[in-house]
């Protein structure tokens, strides 16, 4: 195979003599020039730390390096710049065996999302009446400082329920109803990080919790890292991020004030040691028929251009098992993109009928294409 010339830049040439590595972190950290009105420099992450493994050594395989030099990259994003933080020894040389990390661009401060912004009430959430009920509770707690500092306060509820029913939605307008604080971060953004790092990560999340009380900690695809382990070859990283967790959620520290919701769209697969911890799971159910008329009429008032429709129940009657985010991306979203496009002045029923088929047919492909 013709040997590409891979680019590196040394602070020093010392490296010549290098070791063999036995490892060495990489930290990304974007592109040396860039045009001003260029989109955000990627941050870059992967899936999988034995891919981006296997990757690196495609590229750098038997450069010596020291700590503070740059590798780029060639292949799949060409120019952007990798900074050695550690290698082992000091300098090293990248041989088959040296262990290659990627160290995740949400490393450094940022590791969690803080979001009080978004102005979701719970006015906004058609239909779930049993979930925004049982968040009434939570929020009654939440605002009583008496009931929240007793051994009875909620501490630890999951959301389930299939993808795009408002479970996200719900936890926001919980913390905008209460003035909580709301800190949210991606069970799969704890994954396939430096070892100790999503671990690290959990810690981090809850210290931050405990500064600003109350919080919501709201934890997504909760299943990424809880699933039960009989479905999983089991991952270092998983349950190291697993242990930090419950470490964190039985309250060795003091968690008066903070509140963990997870999420998932799997909660039958769920490790039983993790589901137990969640004293309350609050059920997300697809819209109704009714609710579907609701949620298509609401989404349809906000837009910028009229929906001037007589029968919304058609549309409804040919969308069961759809989700709230469906009937709003799917259906609203895509018949204004239309009638934009068309330079239509009123969205009527003759354009809903079309998009829906056209909506259908691209599940219907997409379903055929996944079950090929
Ligand atoms: N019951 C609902 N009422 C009003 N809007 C809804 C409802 N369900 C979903 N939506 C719309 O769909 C969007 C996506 O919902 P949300 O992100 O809360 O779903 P989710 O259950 O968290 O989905 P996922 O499991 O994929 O994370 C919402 O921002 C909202 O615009
Ligand atoms: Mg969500």
């Amino acid at each position: 195979m013709e040997k590409r010339n891979a680019r590196v830049f040394r602070n020093q040439e010392t490296t010549i003599k290098a070791k063999d590595a036995e490892y060495i972190r990489l930290k990304p950290v974007g592109y040396p020039l860039k045009s001003t009105d260029e989109e955000d420099t990627p941050s870059l992450t992967t899936d999988d730390p034995k891919l981006f493994e296997a990757f690196a050594k495609t590229e750098w395989l038997g450069e010596s390096v020291s700590k503070g030099d740059y590798l780029f990259d060639t292949i799949m994003y060409p120019d952007y710049a990798f900074r050695v933080e550690d290698v082992k020894p000091n300098p090293g040389r990248i041989t088959k065996r040296t262990k290659i990390y990627l160290i995740s661009p949400y490393s450094s401060k940022q590791t969690f999302k803080v979001k009080t912004k978004k102005k979701i009430s719970f006015k906004d959430i058609v239909g779930q009446k049993e979930a925004i009920e049982k968040c009434m509770i939570i929020a009654k707690f939440l605002k009583n400082r008496k009931l929240m500092n007793s051994e009875w306060a909620p501490r630890n509820i999951l959301f389930y329920g299939p993808p795009g029913t408002g479970k996200t939605m719900t936890a926001i307008a919980l913390a905008n109803y209460v003035k909580a604080n709301f800190l949210s971060i991606k069970a799969s953004e704890l994954l396939g990080v430096f070892v100790g790092e999503g671990a690290k990560r959990i810690h981090q999340l809850f210290k931050e919790a405990r500064k600003k009380r109350p919080t919501i900690i709201f934890i997504d695809e909760l299943d990424v890292i809880a699933l039960n382990r009989s479905y999983q070859s089991i991952r270092g990283d998983v349950i190291e991020v697993v242990n930090a967790l419950l470490s964190e959620m039985d309250g060795l520290e003091d968690n008066t004030g903070i509140i963990v919701i997870g999420a998932t769209n799997a909660e039958d697969v769920l490790d039983p040691a993790i589901k137990s911890r969640f004293e309350q799971m609050i059920k997300f159910s697809l819209p109704t028929y009714e609710e579907r008329i609701q949620i298509l009429k609401k989404y349809a008032n906000g837009s910028p251009i009229p929906f001037i429709v007589k029968n919304w129940d058609i549309i409804a009657s040919k969308t069961s098992n759809w989700s709230g985010r469906d009937l709003k991306e799917k259906i609203i979203k895509n018949a204004i993109h239309y009638a934009v496009l068309h330079n239509l002045r009123v969205i009527d029923d003759a354009v809903l009928q079309k998009i829906l088929k056209m909506s259908k047919m691209e599940s219907d492909s997409i379903n055929f294409k996944h079950y090929a």
